[in-house]
Parts: C-alpha cells; structure tokens; sequence
C-alpha cells in the first residue's frame, strides 16, 4: 500500500499509477469535495466486492458511481425526463447524486440488485483528474468502516484502511465535510434521500418542486427508498446526546447543568466556557459545523467520555443535513425544544 502526498499539487507520474491501478481491479482512497472516498472500478465485479470487505458494508446497501462528466452518464443510467435532467444540468459536477434507472453494464452488486444506481460526478479536482486519467467509473462509498463517521480527515482515514487498500491520496481535509446530497425524482418529484450541502431550497429554486423524505429523522427498517437510512450510521464509539434547544440562554442553562468532568461538548462559541472534560468547538457557521463535525465525532472518542454532548442547529438549509447525521451520530439519543 502507498500514501501519496497531493496536498498541493497532483503528481503526473503518480496519477498514471493510481489510474492504472483502480482500472484494472485495485482500490483507492481519494479525496472529493464532500468527504473521502473507497474506491473501485464500478464495472468489475469481484473488486466491488473488495469495497464491501474492506469497510465491513451489508451487501444491500448500494454504491454510488462517480463518473468524469455529465456525457458519460446515459452508458450507466437512463434519464427518463426533464426534471431530472434539470437536476443534473444545474447541480453537476458538485456535491450531489441522483439516483437513475440503470443500464445492464453497471454490476448488480453495485446497486445491490435494484434496477436503479446513484450516480455523482465530484467537482474535487483530484476525483476529477483521477476519473478522467482512469477512464472508468469508480464506485465509491465514503471512506469508513461502516456504522462510523464518515473519512473526512487523512489520519482517521490511514488508522481505519492501512493494509486494506492499495493506494491513499492525501488532498486536504474534505471542504464540505458532509456527503452528497442523494435525490430521486419519484412521481415526477424530486425526493430528497438523503440531505447535503445541496439543499431542499436549492432544488426548489431549480425546478419549483421538491420532497423531503419522511424517514430522515426516524429509525427505519425494512424496505426503504434508500437502504442507507436503515443502518447504523456515523456513531462515535462513546455514547451521545444530541440537543437543540432554540433559546441560547436556556441551552447554556441546560449544557451546564448536564455536563460534568466527564463529558465532552461538541458545540459552537455559545457552550465554551461550560465545565466539562473536554470542550470541542465544531465553528459558528453551517459551514464551518459541517465541515469539522465527522472529524470532531471522531476526536471526541479519545478523551473517553461517559458521554458526548452535542450542541444541535436548526434544521434549515444546510442545517437540515447537519442535524440527519447527527440524529444517526446519537443513536436517535435526541430533545429539542
Ligand atoms: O458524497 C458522497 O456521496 C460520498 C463521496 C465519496 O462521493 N459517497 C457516499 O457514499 O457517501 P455512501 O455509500 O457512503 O452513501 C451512499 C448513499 C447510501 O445512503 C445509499 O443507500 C444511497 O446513497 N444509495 C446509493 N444507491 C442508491 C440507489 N440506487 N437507490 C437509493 N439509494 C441509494
Ligand atoms: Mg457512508
């Protein structure tokens, strides 16, 4: 296994290995604009499956596939009408997938046996030079073990993969911190799976309609539109309370009186001077919030708290997908009032 430095700049010797490599079987961890991914060569069955393996994934949760431009995407998908087609002129390349019906070429253990496949293309530029070089698709789910917070910062990611895949590529902390916004036009609405940076806004001002699935906040089983939302997700290994509450005196009110030196806080400025064992600060913007909070989840586990305590937002624009993890990220351990 080799971990490549392209923090500052892609290394043209080194692109022509790593292309090589994920076209003919291999698996690498690259960088993209929403977090890490583990990726293979989407067309080739048997090293899909080494994705499976490596992060310990139920095989009926399907992948995403990651392609270098909008042109290539009627060979893996069919778009079957004008919203999504909407969709994809206006949010791609960027943070977003939209879930198509498939073509025969795309493996069935990609999109785990459903006759649909989410397909993103990442604005990132060593994704992009990657996808481009390689001259494949690349299934790619964010670079975890599954059940833990999504890779977004190279440490976590080096500690999780070491030995299990053939090359890691350093390129930064992932800017957006959060994964894709994942939607499928159902009914001729387009229906928001899973909520990213993308948000319920942007698609409405795009295409004047929009759906929010009812089942991001809930615990699911059983069938579901995506399989994702049933399985444990993003956890920290300590246990964690997630709390909003809209009126910051009664939060710090609150905070103080829950927390003790055996608690860490994940929370903005507002929190900082409550006594705990730990206080770490997650930003004071949705942006900043999204962008440091997988990493935080992780980092929180090595003071090894009795409890995490985490400062929840409103769920409004990006706040939206902040607080659907987060909810995940506490085991639906939540109060909001
Ligand atoms: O930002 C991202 O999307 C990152 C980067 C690496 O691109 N990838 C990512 O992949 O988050 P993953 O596998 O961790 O999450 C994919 C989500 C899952 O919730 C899965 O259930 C859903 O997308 N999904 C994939 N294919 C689907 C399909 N055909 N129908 C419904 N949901 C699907
Ligand atoms: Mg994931």
């Amino acid at each position: 296994m080799k971990i490549l430095n392209w923090k500052k700049e892609i290394k043209s010797d080194e692109l022509d290995e790593v292309s090589k490599c994920v076209a003919n079987g291999g698996l690498i961890i690259f960088p993209t604009e929403t977090v890490y991914g583990i990726g293979a060569n989407a067309t080739l069955k048997d090293s899909v499956d080494n994705i499976f393996k490596a992060k310990g994934r139920a095989n009926d949760n399907p992948l995403i596939v990651h392609l270098a431009d909008i042109s290539q995407i009627e060979k893996y998908a069919i778009i079957s009408n004008e919203i999504e087609r909407k969709l994809i002129d206006t949010f791609m390349p960027g943070p977003f997938t939209i879930i198509l019906n498939k073509k025969e070429i795309v493996p069935n253990n990609v999109s785990a046996n459903l006759d649909t496949v989410g397909i993103r293309i990442p604005s990132n530029n060593v994704a992009n030079a990657i996808l481009k070089a390689s001259n494949v698709p690349i299934a790619a789910p964010s670079a975890n073990v599954s059940g833990r917070p999504s890779g977004t910062d190279i440490s976590d990611i080096i500690d999780e993969f070491t030995g299990k895949v053939d090359y890691i590529i350093d390129g930064n902390e992932a800017d957006i911190g959060l994964e894709s916004t994942v939607v499928k036009v159902i009914d001729g609405v387009p229906t928001i799976l899973r909520p990213g940076f993308i948000t319920k806004e942007d698609i409405l001002n795009a295409v004047g309609i929009v759906k929010v699935s009812d089942k991001l906040f809930k615990k699911v089983d059983g069938p579901v539109e995506s399989p994702g939302m049933k399985y444990k997700h993003y956890a920290p290994g300590s246990e964690c309370k997630l709390i909003y509450i809209k009126d910051i005196n009664k939060r710090i009110a609150y905070f103080s009186d829950i927390s003790n030196d055996k608690t860490v806080i994940i929370g903005s400025s507002v929190l900082k001077d409550i006594p705990c064992k730990k206080f770490l600060f997650y930003g004071d913007s949705l942006k900043d919030i999204s962008h440091n909070i997988f990493k935080l989840l992780r980092e929180a586990d090595k003071y090894d708290p009795d409890m995490i305590l985490i400062e929840g937002v409103s769920k409004e624009g990006l706040g939206l997908a902040i607080m659907n993890r987060l909810i995940r990220a506490s085991s639906y351990n939540y109060i909001e009032f």
